[in-house]
């Protein structure tokens, strides 16, 4: 039976997957790699830390099955999307790469909207401009660190530059290059206007594949370091979020996606780009040919969790934590908590929002604060739920994945306040899985990406909305939402005082 690599460079850490043609998970690493944030609201890391976190994977999954990496028969990309990986005339990495979650950008993202105009940025593109997206961070660099700046030869997203490490190949492909903010999503190619808009040299962008399209093939040198075999394909590959959605089945109508990451992701694969200015979601290529994907992303899903357990609470692992947060009423006996702990993107491209408990009282205890969060970060992923409903687009079940997905507790929750259905796929390896089964399209074991989807995936759970839930969850998510509004102001002001503001 054949095998396939399925390589995802997380935020937290690289994952490889080895996979069976059947589908079948043979071994699973995870090397994990620290963030920097040297200011706050930045986000750094060197890509260097990707390539040795990616070959010890590879060495680890190969160790652990006892296979022989030379009869591994191609190779799937994924990882964290919009990063700037910025190289020399020599290939060499300038500066750390600035990251997806990376808060820096407001004012040039002002530029970018009122120079082009919001209209003709979502003709161009078919997206606004957000601070985590490519382009800004090039116009930051250009102000901010002209030597730097002056070196740039080549642009590249954080996997494709593990692809340059295996394949000498400069290549990204189309799911990716969406979130660059210089991609024309309805054509599937770079945007001409776009680059001339904002004089960045189209020669710095790598070629654009579809992801299943074979984009290159292991060096010799790769080879060497890997112990895969030189000349083995490796394919187009997608961003994250719709890597992810393959490896979940997320490849047709009617079945949507919740990825509970670091970041919280709805997701939802449309037949036609569905490009609607001012909808505050994303419309990006999807994976799959022909088609297009909706999503809108909050930026600290299961990232909520994590701050208040490394901050307050380290001994505790987050089973205990869940399992305390299931001691409590819903509702968190009338305790709210805003997730805008680095910024948010959907429903609010606000890189200056900040969390929030509101409601405290003095029986509040670590269980409601734990509950809170978890209730919090679904009402935010309601709001880009409802936001992809708005437009007309069907949501009959969710698939819920991520490292926020094993809590029972979290999908129940999640079911009540979507009032839809949870499932859970047999795939738990997330865009790691989907970039496998790209991989496999590519080298022609599966037909189609659907057909691989079909092959492979099944629903294993499925949670129902509780009916007394989703009365109360209904009334705390109006709540919910009338809170960024009115506090926007003071988390502004707040920010500027964090930032070191006097006035
Ligand atoms: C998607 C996004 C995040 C990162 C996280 O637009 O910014 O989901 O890809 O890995």
């Amino acid at each position: 039976m054949a095998h396939l690599l399925g390589i995802d460079v997380g935020t937290s850490g690289t994952k490889v997957v080895l996979m069976a043609e059947n589908g079948q998970i043979k071994a699973s690493a995870y090397a994990e790699y620290p963030l920097a944030q040297p200011r706050s609201g930045w986000a750094e890391q060197d890509p260097e830390q990707w390539w040795q976190a990616t070959v010890t994977g590879i060495k680890q999954v190969l160790a652990e099955s006892g296979f022989d990496g030379a009869r591994v028969v191609g190779v799937g990309l994924s990882g964290q999307m919009h990063g700037a990986v910025l190289l020399d005339e020599n290939f060499k990495v300038i500066r750390p790469a600035i990251l997806w979650c990376d808060q820096r950008t407001g004012a040039e993202c002002d530029r970018i909207t009122s120079e082009i105009g919001v209209e003709k940025l979502y003709e161009w593109t078919g997206n606004p401009a957000l601070p985590g997206f490519t382009a800004p961070k090039l116009l930051w660099l250009r102000q901010h660190e002209p030597d730097g700046y002056a070196q740039i030869r080549h642009v590249l997203l954080p996997k494709d530059y593990i692809r340059y490490c295996l394949t000498g190949e400069l290549a990204t492909d189309v799911s990716d290059a969406s979130g660059t903010l210089l991609f024309d999503v309805a054509k599937r190619c770079w945007s001409r206007e776009m680059l001339t808009a904002l004089d960045i040299d189209d020669a710095w962008l790598p070629k654009v594949y579809e992801s299943a399209d074979v984009s290159g093939y292991i060096t010799v040198k790769a080879a060497e370091g890997t112990t895969l075999a030189a000349g083995t394909p490796v394919v187009g590959g997608a961003g994250d979020q719709a890597a992810g959605a393959v490896g979940a089945g997320i490849v047709q109508g009617g079945v949507l996606s919740a990825a509970l990451g670091t970041s919280g992701v709805v997701f939802a694969s449309t037949d036609q780009p569905q490009i609607k200015s001012g909808s505050g979601l994303h419309a990006f290529c999807h994976a799959v040919p022909g088609k297009w994907h909706l999503m809108g992303v909050m930026l600290s899903a299961a990232a909520s969790l994590q701050w208040f357990r490394n901050s307050f609470a380290v001994s505790d692992s987050y089973e205990t934590l869940t399992e305390l947060a299931a001691g409590i009423e819903p509702g968190s006996e009338g305790l709210l908590f805003l997730p805008y702990l680095m910024g948010e993107r959907t429903p609010y491209p606000d890189p200056d929002a900040r969390g929030a408990f509101i409601g405290l009282n003095i029986r509040h205890k670590k269980d409601h604060l734990v509950r809170a969060i978890l209730e919090g970060v679904a009402y935010g992923l309601r709001d880009s739920l409802e936001l992809i409903k708005e437009l007309g687009v069907e949501a009959a079940e969710i698939r819920v994945s991520g490292g926020g997905a094993k809590s029972v507790l979290w999908q129940q929750i999640l079911a009540s306040v979507f009032k839809i259905p949870v499932t859970v796929v047999n795939s738990s390896e997330g865009p790691a899985y989907g970039a496998a089964l790209l991989a496999g399209v590519g080298v022609g074991i599966y037909p189609t990406v659907e057909e691989a989807c079909q092959r492979t995936i099944n629903v294993e759970s499925r949670r129902e909305p509780i009916v007394h839930e989703v009365e109360l969850y209904n009334r705390l998510y109006g709540l919910y939402q009338a809170l960024y509004p009115m506090l926007k102001g003071t988390m502004h002001d707040l920010t500027a005082i964090a930032n070191g503001s006097t006035r």
